[in-house]
């Protein structure tokens, strides 16, 4: 049967590219798969997060995936930490992927920075982690982001060679689902980089949680070029920020970009950032709205997470233990 997992570090700062390239389409498959969603706290502390703020992040990330629509009656949704299968089964990957795989990986490049050899060693493993997470549910779909591609394909690897290794077909190769037009939101200030939790300028990003005024002020300050808006799908390309505003908007509406450029096209960018504005508070007010209520009764957040973990259980640790069979350990 076909099950959906993904996971979101509670690292502060929702954004709309989390909200596109993620949640919202959380949000769409549960109508036609079994899904599981998971806080992931222990991929969050492969960079140092501070204890206080990193529970209040997982009771806030909780309310926003609440709030957006995540339905708790018939979804999975809880936090890594409690489910214990998945640093079983991330030490085993650990075995399985090799130091070349791990040495391709972007994000490690890109987070680890310059300074390589003062990163995390949980930093650098992070993706058999994250291999972890899915397989521990024998996941074949993932719904992400465009980033997590290579992560997603470091996955089959493992799969793969576990299962070459073992002689078995137990695990499956799982499918990524980059849906939507806005897969990759970039930053508002630089069409060049992506939309970020940790970018240190507030204005490259709308937040989740962000006011109207916010919105307004983050839109209208949002970089463009001196065009009119373009009125042909092959100006896009080397038009990064003009495509990036078209993308959010069209993924907003649920239509193509191609549709946006019909309406908009040739006209100023003004007339395209006002309704543009009114369509993000539009979405983003009402789950605003709802976090805040969400959020006054945290004790009830964790209980929610807490009985997800114990349904997360029921699932993996038979998958787990199945595992630890086929490699030759003693269970
Ligand atoms: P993270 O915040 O890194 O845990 O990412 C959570 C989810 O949001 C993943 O599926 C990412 O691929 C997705 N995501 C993060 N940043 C962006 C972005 N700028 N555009 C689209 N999707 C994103
Ligand atoms: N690595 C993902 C990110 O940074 C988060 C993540 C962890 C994840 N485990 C996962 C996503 C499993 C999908 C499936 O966005």
């Amino acid at each position: 049967m076909d099950r959906i997992f993904s996971g979101i570090q509670p690292t502060g700062n929702l954004h709309l590219g989390n909200y596109l390239g993620a949640v919202q389409n959380w949000v769409k498959l549960q109508s036609s798969y079994e899904c599981i969603y998971c806080i992931v706290d222990m991929h969050a502390i492969t960079t140092f997060q501070k204890p206080e703020t990193l529970i209040g992040n997982i009771l806030e990330v909780a309310s926003i995936l609440i709030a957006s629509g995540i339905d708790i009656n018939n979804s999975i949704l809880f936090n890594q930490s409690r489910v214990a299968m998945h640093a079983e089964l991330a030490w085993i990957f650990n075995c399985t992927a090799k130091i070349g795989w791990l040495n391709r990986m972007t994000q490690f490049k890109d987070k680890a920075g310059k300074n390589r050899e003062k990163a995390s060693a949980g930093l650098y493993v992070y993706p058999n982690l994250m291999a972890a997470d899915i397989l521990a549910y024998k996941a074949t779909h993932v719904p992400v982001g465009d980033d997590q591609k290579q992560h997603l394909e470091l996955t089959r690897d493992i799969a793969t060679s576990f299962n070459d290794n073992y002689k078995t077909d137990f695990f499956p190769l799982v499918e990524p689902l980059i849906l939507g037009e806005a897969t990759r939101v970039m930053n508002l200030r630089d069409g060049s980089k992506k939309m970020s939790k940790s970018d240190e300028s507030d204005f490259s990003r709308i937040n989740i949680t962000d006011s109207a005024e916010k919105i307004s002020a983050k839109i209208k300050k949002a970089k463009t070029d001196s065009l009119p808006v373009p009125d042909s799908s092959s100006e896009l390309s080397n038009r990064l920020e003009a495509k990036n505003l078209i993308g959010i908007f069209a993924a907003l509406r649920g239509i193509s970009l191609q549709d946006i450029i019909k309406d908009y096209g040739g006209g100023s960018f003004s007339v395209l950032k006002d309704d543009l504005t009114e369509c993000i508070i539009e979405e983003l007010q009402p789950v605003g709205k709802e976090i805040k209520e969400l959020l006054n009764n945290k004790d009830e957040l964790d209980k929610i997470l807490k009985d997800g973990a114990e349904r997360a259980k029921e699932i993996s640790r038979p998958v787990v233990n199945e595992v630890k069979n086929i490699v030759g350990f003693l269970t």
